[in-house]
Order: structure tokens, then C-alpha cells, then sequence
């Protein structure tokens, strides 16, 4: 999704401005581009990756000490280069062929009046150059501007609705950039020598600076050389710490892998194994001061999350009914945020959320504590995202950055994280003895072995994955506490291979989607031994009777074995409870082979990104 750094310095900053960007690449854009003021406003812009943009960079001889960046995700007009940003105002009477006029601006996010702003600025004689809603807010802060550009932008913002987070400077204040967010995550740079920087994530100015302050909703925030400030929504000076981060580069070695994805899947034993580290037993107080009165307190938990921290919740939804013995609701969080419900006092909500930045989500939590849900928890791998500073409680999962656009790692330390939510809220309660305690503490420190031994299966599933290759629909069915893995499962294939996939719970098959099973449709099924698989067993009859091809992941002491149409991959032994984390494996892997055999952009699947900020 779309990124933005900026800076304020006495150096040449394109070099930090697009090495930013370079970090930022992993969230998926379509065009990217950088303008700074030398003399006045240079630009360059491209469709092609940030390394292209680099070499015309280098190739203009583009070089100043303020400008700013960006990585665009198209939303209005394509992507196309006349679309990318930097925006530059073409004032009053001026011509958009004619070169660019004072301010340079770039955004993340959605502006919904933009129509009619855009129509009254044309009004004024502004021209517009692209189709974007952008280039509005460059020619409205022109309007405004009376040299002063942070009073230009304060009013400015005043006028938007909708999501953003911007970046200005204007020629003729060459030592100041103007940064603004409602809606959109950006943070403050604090560097050497007085020099100033924004990004929409602290990851942009890794190595950089690590002193970061995260700017809040509505706030306006001044860079200039030595000096910045900040105000709220009402204009009223307001101080946001400036805090020493950790700040991860998101440009990881590949190691020996082909993709991030590859080596994400294959990272997961570690990852899981650090997201519990530490856990010696189950206390509520893991999640975080007096979560022990609260967790005793909830009558229900509402989870709130999308595409696959979605399905985390759905399958801890059966360990929090299953264990917990509470009712849970698990939402849509672009649903959720638009529709009437019934809201309980004495509800936990729960988001779930890898980038902790997803705007449908966070938007899900605020609407939950207006309806009066005052107890918040999240699940999330970011820190310092907006999703931990929203939350009363949280457990941070400790997968490290994530780079592929297909979410892998964070799906199964999610999946532990709510597990250990699912035995403290159990415990909390009395329902969880001490003996129940140690055996599911036992088998979660046992995950990362299991996992390893599921990794070695990978040559088993390139097999299948030869098969899918030249397939355009698949079926995944799954029961009970795996269903959510078979809707993971065909999310999976089709986000990065373009196959069509659908995922069904295996006992809803004759009521409609058995209707497209011939010899062509391959039918993944998750088969764990668990109380459900004799069911499963019949529907698998019902699949080989119309001539369906099913790929059966089964556990070792499953009793199903290959035969003619039938192709298993034989799991360990059943894993109890936690055996979605090990079924979900084979999974992505499938999808991952899958997609390399059809030659797909496996890391960047088209039209995707990787941290959706924007509805
Ligand atoms: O950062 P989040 O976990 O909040 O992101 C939610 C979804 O956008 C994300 O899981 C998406 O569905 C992935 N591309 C799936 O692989």
C-alpha cells in the first residue's frame, strides 16, 4: 500500500528519500516517486520499481536537501506516471503542461469529497493533471497559501473528509515540509544536525534515525532544520514523545530462499518458538497489567480482523467456545464497522492484526469503544503500531517482519498468541486445572519440533503442487476447527497463484458447491483425526463418486491412504487443539509451489498490498 518519507536537511536527502521507499516496496504499489527542491521543485516519477526510479534519479542528476517520497497503490486513476506523486499545484491560470507551481505534496489514504473540492478549485482556475484525488489537496493547500505553509495546510486538512496522511513543502519555504494524518498512519523523525524526517512507517528511516514520535489522529506536524512542532486537531501545541524504536529494516536477506514467502513459511518453528518464549505458565497478566479482573470480569469476546487475521479468529473462536467455554463472535471488520449490532458491556474485543495498521480494523475498534466495549485486546506483531497504542491489552507475536504480501508466519504465531488468550481467559474463569494447564503448555513448546517435521514434507507437496499448476479452480474442505484452515488454505492459492479457490466446510458440500466436482476440480481436504474425521471420511465418498481428485492431508494415525483419485500427505500424529497450526503448513506451501510453477510475482501478487491503510 501507498508509502510516504519526506525530509528536512542540510545533506542531499534522495538517497535517503529513496532508499526509504525501497523499504516500504514489500506493501505492494504500482508507481512510486521523489521531488525535492533544488533551486525549485524537481521531480521524478515512474511505474517500474524503485530501483528504476533510483537510476532516473541518478540519470536527472536530482538532488536537494528537502523533499519528499512516495509509493502509490492506485485507487483514483490508474497507475500511471501522470498519476504517481509527488503532485505538484498548477495555480490559477497556470497550464499543467506549463511545469510545476509552488507545492509538492504526496498522500496516503482516500479523500471523499474530493469531487467537490476538485470542482471548486477548477472553479478558482486551478488545472488539474491527473485523475487523482491527490492533486486536489496539492492545489487547495496552493489556494490557502499566504506564505505560511504550515497555517496553509492546518487549513487545508480542515476542509478533507476522509483518510490521510500527507507530505508538503512548497518552493518557496525550501527548508520546511508540512506533515498532516487523520486516518493513516506517519511518524516524526528526529535525526542528526537538527535534520527532520516523516514516513508512514518507522521501518522507511531504518538506519536513518531511531527516534521516532508517532503523530496522532488529526494532528499537523512542522519540520524544519534544528526545530519542529506539532499541533492537534484544534490547533492547540501538543507534545508527542519522541521514542528510541527498534526499527526494522525491512530489506531482510533472502538467505537461501527463492522468496520472502519461502523463507517466512520456513521461518515459523523460530517464530512461534520466540512468540512463547518466556511463557512459564498461563496468567492473564501476559497480556498485560489487570488483565486478570478484566479477563474474570467478560461475559463474550468480539473478534474484529481481516482476510487471514480473520480466519486466525475463526479458529480460536472454537478454542474460546471449545476451552474457554465463552461465546465469541467473530467479525469482519469492514463489516462490523458499518452495521447495527447489539454491543455487551462486558465484551473483550479482540483484533487481530499482523501490520496492527489496517484501516478497516482499527476503524472496527473505535466503533467498538463508541458502542461502549471499554475492553480492548490485541493481537498483533507490531509494537508501535496504532492497533497496540489503541488497545488496552496486548500480545505482541513475535514473527518478525512479514515481506510477503501472503501473511504465512503471522497467521501461526496468531494462532499461538490467541491460544494462550484462549487457556488465561479459561483460567481466569476456573475452568482450566492445572493438569490441562501443563499438557497444553507441553504441546505448545513442542510446536516449533512439530512444525520443523512438517516443513519436511515440502518435496510431497511440490508433487501436488505440479498438479494445481495447470488447474483454475480448487476446493478446500475442513471441519469443524479446521474449516478456518481451509478457508486459509484456498486464500492462500488464490492471492498469489490467481487460481480460483473456495473453501467449504465439508458437510455443506451437498447442499450446492458438490455440483462443480468432475475430474477436473482438485479438492484439498484437511482430514486431522479428531472427532469429526469419520464424517469427513463420508463427504470424501461423496467427492471420489463424482469423479472429483482429492488431495488429503491426513495425520499419521488417520488410517487414510493413497489410492486411485486419492493422494494424502501423511501429517504427524494428531496434534489435539493446536493441530490448525501444523495443517496450515502444507497449505501454504502448496500455494507457494503452486505459484512458482505458474511463474507468478509470488511476493507482490497483482493488485495486493501488504498493509491495507486505506478503506
Ligand atoms: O495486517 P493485517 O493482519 O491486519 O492484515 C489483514 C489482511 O489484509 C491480510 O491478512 C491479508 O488478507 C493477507 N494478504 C493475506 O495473506
Amino acid at each position: 500500500m501507498c508509502g510516504i518519507v519526506g525530509a528536512v536537511s542540510t545533506r542531499d536527502i534522495v538517497p535517503i528519500l529513496v532508499q526509504g521507499l525501497q523499504r516500504l516496496e514489500y506493501r505492494g504499489y504500482d508507481s512510486c516517486g521523489v521531488a525535492v527542491y533544488d533551486g525549485g521543485l524537481k521531480r521524478a516519477r515512474s511505474t517500474a520499481r524503485v530501483a528504476e526510479l533510483m537510476a532516473q534519479v541518478n540519470e536527472e542528476k536530482i538532488h536537494g536537501t528537502t523533499g519528499i517520497a512516495h509509493t502509490r497503490w492506485a485507487t483514483h486513476g490508474a497507475p500511471a506516471v501522470h498519476n504517481a506523486h509527488p503532485h505538484f499545484s498548477h495555480g490559477p491560470g497556470a497550464n499543467a503542461a506549463q511545469g510545476p507551481g509552488r507545492v509538492a505534496l504526496v498522500h496516503n489514504g482516500i479523500i471523499e469529497n474530493y469531487e467537490e473540492l476538485r470542482a471548486g478549485l477548477k472553479a478558482k482556475g486551478y488545472a488539474f493533471a491527473s485523475q487523482t484525488d491527490t492533486e486536489v489537496i496539492c492545489h487547495l493547500v496552493d489556494s490557502l497559501y499566504d506564505g505560511d505553509l504550515f497555517e496553509a495546510v492546518k487549513s487545508a486538512v480542515g476542509q478533507l473528509q476522509g483518510a490521510y496522511a500527507i507530505a508538503v513543502f512548497c518552493k518557496d519555504e525550501p527548508h520546511r515540509v508540512v506533515g498532516a494524518r487523520a486516518g493513516s498512519p506517519l511518524v516524526l523523525g528526529v535525526g542528526r544536525d537538527g535534520e527532520h524526517f516523516l514516513a508512514s512507517d518507522a521501518m522507511a528511516l531504518a538506519g536513518v534515525t531511531d527516534r521516532i514520535a508517532y503523530l496522532e489522529e488529526g494532528d499537523v506536524a512542522d519540520l524544519q532544520l534544528g526545530k519542529f512542532w506539532i499541533v492537534d486537531r484544534q490547533h492547540k501545541p501538543v507534545q508527542r514523545e519522541v521514542k528510541t524504536v527498534q526499527v526494522h529494516s525491512g530489506a531482510a536477506e533472502l538467505g537461501p530462499y527463492r522468496h520472502y514467502m519461502q523463507k517466512e513459511i520456513f521461518e515459523q518453528p523460530r517464530a512461534i518458538g520466540d512468540t512463547l518464549q518466556g511463557v512459564q505458565g498461563i496468567m492473564p497478566e501476559l497480556f498485560g497489567d489487570g488483565a486478570f479482573r478484566v479477563f474474570q470480569e467478560v461475559e463474550q469476546v468480539l473478534v474484529l480482523a481481516c482476510g487471514t487475521s480473520y480466519y486466525s479468529g475463526c479458529t480460536a473462536k472454537y478454542w474460546l467456545e471449545g476451552i474457554a467455554q465463552i461465546p465469541t463472535q467473530v467479525e469482519i471488520a469492514s463489516e462490523y464497522r458499518y452495521r447495527d449490532s447489539v454491543p455487551h458491556p462486558k465484551t473483550l474485543v479482540v483484533t487481530i492484526s499482523q501490520s496492527g495498521e489496517t484501516a478497516d480494523t482499527l476503524a472496527a475498534l473505535r466503533h467498538a469503544k463508541s458502542l461502549g466495549m471499554a475492553h480492548t485486546l490485541t493481537v498483533c506483531n507490531v509494537a508501535t503500531s496504532a492497533m497496540v497504542r489503541e488497545c488496552r491489552f496486548a500480545y505482541l507475536t513475535r514473527a518478525g517482519v512479514e515481506i510477503g504480501v501472503a501473511s504465512t508466519k503471522a497467521f501461526t504465531t496468531q494462532l499461538a498468541g490467541l491460544f494462550l488468550l484462549t487457556l488465561a481467559l479459561a483460567q481466569a474463569k476456573g475452568r482450566l486445572s492445572d493438569e490441562e494447564e501443563a499438557q497444553h503448555l507441553k504441546a505448545m513448546r513442542h510446536l516449533p519440533m512439530a512444525l520443523a517435521a512438517v516443513l519436511a514434507l515440502e518435496p510431497q507437496v511440490i508433487s501436488w503442487a505440479e498438479d494445481f499448476a495447470g488447474k483454475e479452480n480448487a476446493l478446500f474442505l475442513g471441519r469443524g476447527l479446521h474449516y478456518p484452515i481451509a478457508l486459509e488454505g484456498a486464500l492462500k492459492l488464490k492471492e498469489i497463484s490467481y487460481i480460483h479457490a473456495e473453501a467449504y466446510p465439508a458437510g455443506e458440500l451437498k447442499h450446492g458447491p458438490l455440483a462443480l466436482v468432475t475430474g477436473e476440480m482438485p479438492v484439498v481436504t484437511v482430514a486431522p483425526n479428531d472427532a469429526l474425521l469419520e464424517k469427513l471420511k463420508s463427504n470424501m465418498q461423496e467427492v471420489r463418486a463424482r469423479g472429483g481428485v482429492l488431495y488429503v492431508l491426513a495425520d499419521a494415525d488417520s488410517h487414510i491412504e493413497s489410492s486411485e483419485g486419492i493422494h494424502v500427505i501423511r501429517m504427524p500424529e494428531h496434534y489435539g487443539p493446536l493441530s490448525p497450526l501444523l495443517h496450515v503448513v502444507p497449505l501454504q506451501l502448496l500455494a507457494y509451489h503452486t505459484a512458482c510453477a505458474r511463474g507468478t510475482d509470488v511476493d507482490k501478487p497483482r493488485n495486493l498490498a501488504k498493509s491495507v491503510t486505506v478503506e
